[in-house]
């Protein structure tokens, strides 16, 4: 299905607008389906009737979610725009950084608080923001748990927002299957949740510390003087993924206003590099950055009224060495050199490797930008990864990728270079450095880098038809068929449905065809 530029064009507008959600350019083929299996559902002819049907709703903004059914459509909609992907325990680094260090600092720090103004009780309040299913929120209610036995004695909210009501829905429920259980530990599922048939229900205790609600970030006002105001820790991870800058902006300046001074946001690895902070501040933990509203307002706002500008400050996990940290290291935060040659950094990292999600957000959300064009960000982000895993393939081959994408061959190969060291039998990079000489006019290297493919698997019909190629502009039209030919009996042995290996959609078939139509013009 098409649709035209312009009504195209106002509904990701009009949808940016409403819930913040950026349609990326690649997804367009795709986000076109979509509206057209609603309009199918809805018995709309056209996607302008569509856009007016949302049109409607986008202008009924305090109306909650339940009470108007129109509203449903953006429901609807914003189910088949996003993905409530997630399980208990999500990126260990986080989880060990909140458990050992964030929430024992703040428990201490309102424990205290709570003594010194004769308080009747301590306070606790923890967010997630775009919970989905609510594991995110009922995880950090089981550190919780482990955290403070005299629970009874403080005033603890742990709330978990969607803007899916369907997933608050789940979450409410409290009963999972297996698969949200991946990364937990057997003692802790035994301990929290009590098995119904395949599925697990959480423990009442966990349950009683954590409320869900739907909420969506871009169009609520927050802090409100409810729930949302005075908040220790704000956890939205994997949400502004979906979001363009300015809705990032908009609503981290709101969770800034939300926070307790001294409270800390936790976003996913990378999902804030690069935009406007506000008046949050970044530090580095080993294991993952955090972003926190200064104590100090002072020193807030004179020190972050911008991103770019937003200094870092970083943080060991050593316990005594935090405080002095805190006060003597102060870098730039466009300097990932010097997030990477920070000794204290280094040897902490060193010393105590993140676990295999952190590395792993990190590389995802560098396939992201890099997949979204935004080769810089990709190469920043995949870099991470190799200070993370000195030896990752993928960190290296996509950093070389992102970098003969830029046109820096020089870098590209280098790069290219180092993913053959962790892999020397990869296709791929040997493809790309081919490339990269063809590129440059040197079609001698070009060439043996084709045959070393070859040699590596037989059967590579990309490798042939490349071969082929720089024969034909040679004009050694005697091996450049024979090359052809090889293709053709490479071809010939697939099935006519098959996709060729490397020829993206390609079938088997079609590529014969076309050999063969190339084949024909050296008679
Ligand atoms: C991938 S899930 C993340 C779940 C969890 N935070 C985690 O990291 O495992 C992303 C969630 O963001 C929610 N979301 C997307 N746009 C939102 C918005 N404007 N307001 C609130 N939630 C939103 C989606 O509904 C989805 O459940």
């Amino acid at each position: 299905m098409t649709m035209n530029d312009l009504i195209m064009h106002n509904l990701i507008q009009l949808i940016s607008t409403h819930t913040g959600i950026q349609i990326r350019k690649q997804d367009y083929k795709d986000f076109c389906n979509k509206i057209y299996s609603r309009l199918k559902i809805l018995k709309l002819n056209t996607p302008e009737q569509y856009y007016e049907v949302l049109l409607k709703v986008s202008q009924l903004q305090s109306v909650s979610y339940k009470e108007n059914d129109s509203i449903n459509e953006w429901k609807e909609l914003v189910m088949l725009l996003t993905i409530g992907e997630t399980y208990f325990f999500r990126d260990r680094g986080q989880i060990n950084l909140i458990k050992n260090k964030i929430l024992p600092e703040l428990i201490t720090k309102n424990r205290n608080n709570c003594h010194k103004n004769k308080d009747k009780k301590p306070c606790l309040k923890i967010w997630s923001a775009g919970c989905s299913s609510g594991e995110e929120p009922y995880s950090l209610a089981i550190i919780v748990k482990q955290l403070i036995p005299d629970l009874s004695d403080w005033n603890i909210l742990i709330l978990g927002t969607d803007i899916n009501p369907e997933s608050i829905e789940k979450a409410q429920e409290g009963i999972y299957d297996s698969w949200s259980f991946r990364q937990v530990e057997p003692q802790i599922q035994k301990q929290y949740f009590h098995q119904r048939k395949m599925r697990w229900e959480v423990d009442r205790q966990i349950r009683k510390l954590v409320k869900f609600r739907c909420m969506n970030l871009s169009q609520e006002a927050f802090p409100n003087q409810f729930d949302l105001h005075n908040i220790d820790i704000i956890v939205c991870r994997n949400v502004f993924i979906y979001f363009n800058s300015v809705a990032i902006a908009t609503v981290l300046e709101k969770f800034y206003q939300t926070l307790i001074p001294g409270g800390y946001l936790i976003a996913g690895h990378t999902e804030l590099h690069g935009q406007n902070l506000g008046q949050l501040q970044p530090i580095i933990f080993p294991g993952s950055v955090v972003y926190q509203r200064s104590e100090n307002l002072q020193v807030a706002s004179s020190s972050g009224s911008n991103s770019s500008a937003s200094k870092l400050l970083l943080k060991s996990d050593s316990p005594q060495e935090n405080t002095s940290i805190k006060q003597k290291s102060v870098l730039n935060l466009n300097s990932s050199k010097n997030v990477m040659q920070t000794p204290t950094q280094g040897r902490s990292l060193s010393q105590n490797p993140a676990p295999e999600t952190a590395y792993q957000s990190v590389l995802k959300q560098a396939e992201i930008f890099f997949h979204s064009g935004e080769y810089a960000r990709a190469i920043q982000a995949a870099k991470q990864v190799i200070l993370l895993q000195p030896k990752h393939f993928d960190a290296y081959f996509l950093t070389a990728q992102a970098w003969a994408n830029l046109g820096e061959s020089e870098q590209a190969i280098q790069y290219c270079q180092q993913a053959l060291q962790v892999d020397n039998l990869s296709e791929k990079a040997y493809y790309l450095l081919a490339h990269i000489a063809e590129e440059k006019g040197d079609k001698e290297q070009a060439k043996a880098l084709f045959k070393k493919i070859i040699y590596l698997t037989p059967s590579s019909i990309g490798a042939y038809l490349e071969i082929s190629s720089i024969y034909a502009k040679e004009g050694d039209i005697d091996r450049a068929k024979k090359m052809l030919n090889t293709a053709l009996e490479l071809l010939n042995n697939l099935s006519a449905e098959e996709y060729v290996e490397s020829y993206h959609k390609i079938t088997a078939s079609e590529l014969l065809l076309q050999v063969k139509a190339i084949l024909s013009t050296f008679k």
